[in-house]
């Protein structure tokens, strides 16, 4: 098989094949034992199951209850653009390649650049994004997550790299983006090329490793002894911003870069259960860049899978690695304050059958005071739900654990596992409420759920926020916290959304009472709430329009309505893209959206149109009368 086709959880599949736990049989058993619990998840109204929605069903929702969207819902559809509702537009505000600096090239289709001037462009395959206002100027930061190998290298006849430069080139379309953007006068919004604010960071800018992993032997390598100090972040997922004006960027499937020479080369158990291996996926890395010969530098796996902190306004500052919100394969990071004025993050680990986070502070945010490092130590935990609609989350510590903190934040994986956290169908991004004291979790999906166990062996039977055998549609799990206190150890959760598809399933699968056939989707992942507590929900999932999926069209952006339950698309999306990555201007009346791989299959020639080469971007929507928006 062509390496290039293959998703990152494609390849996790490939690294950690395990064996079918339960047949057939046992799994329709499973789905079936489980009825009892579906018929609540199904009933929409039903008190117990979706706490403070009202009881509407699915042909009330479908008619649209809800005055509070301002938009008409866009039908579903495969057309190589973006489509919006009407009284809404888009323009382009960059795209992978587009130089950032101005003494960098434009970029070249029939080239596609070089390394040195990707280094200095937008990285390709944006994801998650924060914007920042400080002294009238504004900031984007944005994640650059991956590459789409057959296009960066789709000029070379055979779609490989062609030399060292090339893999290199590759190399710096990730990592972060920080640019300044303004408005011209006629409301478009460009990059400023010539803003000293202006800044790349890829896997190869030098980063500050802090926390209780910092300087632990497991962290130590011939290049740094010390374990304190290392290169780059790549595979920049979802993003968190601070209270205190700091962008975070999560490193998600950091695994797939290292490889070595001989493909027999046997890792250890514990790079196992994170998917390294032995082999290269496509990206050459460890042929240019020892670091990435998980042979001959066995610990530098373990020095990535972080969140790491920015600063957006100071472009001299070294990003900081925060090893005290554990090691994973991290989506987003939503930080919230406590009452006390602590910081809690919440943090997805975006894995088959792995489980979600939560870290707390050990010192106080002030208003006036020094934040800067306050995500350098806390506690961290993971959550256990109850099918009776209550959780707790389980604190992580040599007690409970067995391990020492620093081994718990670097092998966070292992450490949940001891202490029997609650498997998840892969932990997207959380958002948090910003007007009531809840957050949501987009669960994507997980074919593996009943079926087979996660990488560390525990068992991945059907529970409750994660009701379905086989989830090819995925789900939005809500808590609210006990005394309206993110910082409590229990809670109580609901589910806010089954994903599913009620043209072709009259079961489980149909999805819950809010899913019909102007809204359906599959895959949620990127969410974010705007400031009235409208929740966006992005999508990556199936765009086949097939089977399953017929009439889902291409991968969109909804808005939910957590009160009735109601939700809305807003948003359709080009062929073969993702829609990730969400923020608004100061003024709430531009609102920036991602499109991740456009054309990832060879059918699309978004945004540039006619046959041009497809380019992920980020879009400015606005409404045509320079209303709110969000
Ligand atoms: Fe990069 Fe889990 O999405
Ligand atoms: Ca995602
Ligand atoms: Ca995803």
């Amino acid at each position: 098989m062509d390496h290039d086709d293959l998703s990152f959880d494609d390849i996790d599949e490939l690294i950690s094949p395990r064996a079918e736990e339960t047949d057939f049989d046992r799994v329709v058993d499973t789905a079936l034992s489980r009825r009892g619990f579906l018929g609540g998840v199904m009933t929409f109204g039903l008190s117990t199951f979706l706490v403070g929605t009202t009881a509407l069903t699915r042909d009330a929702l479908a008619e649209g209850q809800s005055d509070r969207f301002g938009f008409a819902a866009v039908p579903a559809n495969t057309s190589d653009t973006i489509t919006l509702p009407a009284g809404f537009e888009w323009e382009q505000v960059v795209a992978w390649g587009d130089p950032l600096v101005s003494d960098a090239p434009a970029f070249n289709e029939a080239t596609r650049g070089t390394a040195d001037g990707q280094a200095k462009a937008f990285g390709d395959n944006n994801d998650g994004m924060s914007i920042f206002t400080k002294d009238c100027r504004t900031v984007l930061a944005v994640n650059n997550e991956y590459t789409n190998r057959k296009i960066m290298w789709g000029n070379n006849a055979d779609g490989k790299p062609a030399s060292d430069d090339e893999i290199a080139k590759g190399m710096m379309a990730h990592g972060v983006s920080v640019f300044e953007v303004v408005r011209d006068d006629a409301g478009k919004w460009y990059v400023v090329k010539e803003s000293d604010l202006n800044r790349r960071i890829t896997p190869q800018t030098d980063m500050d490793i802090t926390g209780p992993a910092a300087g632990d032997d497991l962290m130590k390598t011939a290049a740094d002894p010390t374990g304190t100090t290392t290169k780059g972040t790549w595979n920049n997922c979802g993003n968190g911003e601070t209270p205190w004006g700091t962008y975070l960027t999560c490193e998600e499937n950091f695994n797939g870069y290292f490889s070595t020479v001989d493909e027999t080369h046997e890792v250890s158990a514990e790079l196992k259960r994170y998917g390294v291996s032995p082999k290269d996926w496509g990206y050459g890395w460890a042929k240019i860049d020892d670091r990435f010969d998980v042979a001959q530098n066995p610990n530098e796996p373990n020095r990535a899978g972080y969140v790491v902190e920015i600063d957006p306004f100071d472009p001299t500052t070294t990003p900081k690695k925060r090893t005290a919100l554990g090691r994973f394969k991290h989506e987003n990071a939503a930080v919230v304050l406590a009452p006390s004025g602590h910081a809690v993050v919440y943090l997805g680990d975006d894995e088959r059958g792995e489980f979600l986070y939560k870290f707390i502070s050990h010192a106080t945010y002030s208003a006036t005071g020094d934040n800067a490092d306050i995500l350098e130590n806390g506690d961290l935990y993971v959550a256990k739900f109850h099918d009776d609609m209550r959780g707790e989350w389980l604190a992580l510590t040599p007690d409970t654990t067995g391990m020492s903190d620093a081994e718990i934040r670097i092998h966070t994986r292992q450490a949940a596992s001891k202490v029997r956290a609650t498997t998840m169908d892969r932990p997207e991004w959380v958002a948090v409420n910003p007007t009531k004291a809840e957050a949501y979790v987009a669960l994507t999906n997980n074919k593996n759920r009943g079926k087979k166990p996660n990488a560390g062996g525990d068992d991945t039977s059907a529970n409750g926020p994660n009701p379905r055998d086989k989830n090819h549609y995925g789900q939005i799990a809500r808590w609210m916290p006990d005394n309206e206190n993110h910082a409590a150890s229990g809670f109580t959760w609901n589910l806010f959304a089954l994903a599913g598809n009620p043209e072709v399933h009259d079961d489980a699968y149909a999805g819950s009472e809010n899913i019909n056939a102007g809204n359906m989707f599959n895959s949620p992942d990127g969410m974010a709430f705007d400031s009235s507590g409208l929740l966006w929900i992005q999508t990556d999932g199936k765009y086949s329009n097939e089977g399953d999926f017929e009439g889902m069209g291409n991968n969109q952006m909804l808005a939910g309505d957590t009160v009735t339950g109601e939700i809305r698309r807003f948003l359709v999306g080009p062929n073969e893209c993702e829609v990730t990555g969400l923020c608004w201007s100061d003024d709430r009346r531009t609102m920036f959206v991602g499109i991740q791989h456009p054309g990832e299959r060879g059918n699309s020639h978004f945004p540039g149109g006619g046959t041009s080469v497809p380019r992920s971007g980020v879009f400015a929507i606005r409404r045509t009368d320079g209303g709110l928006i969000g």
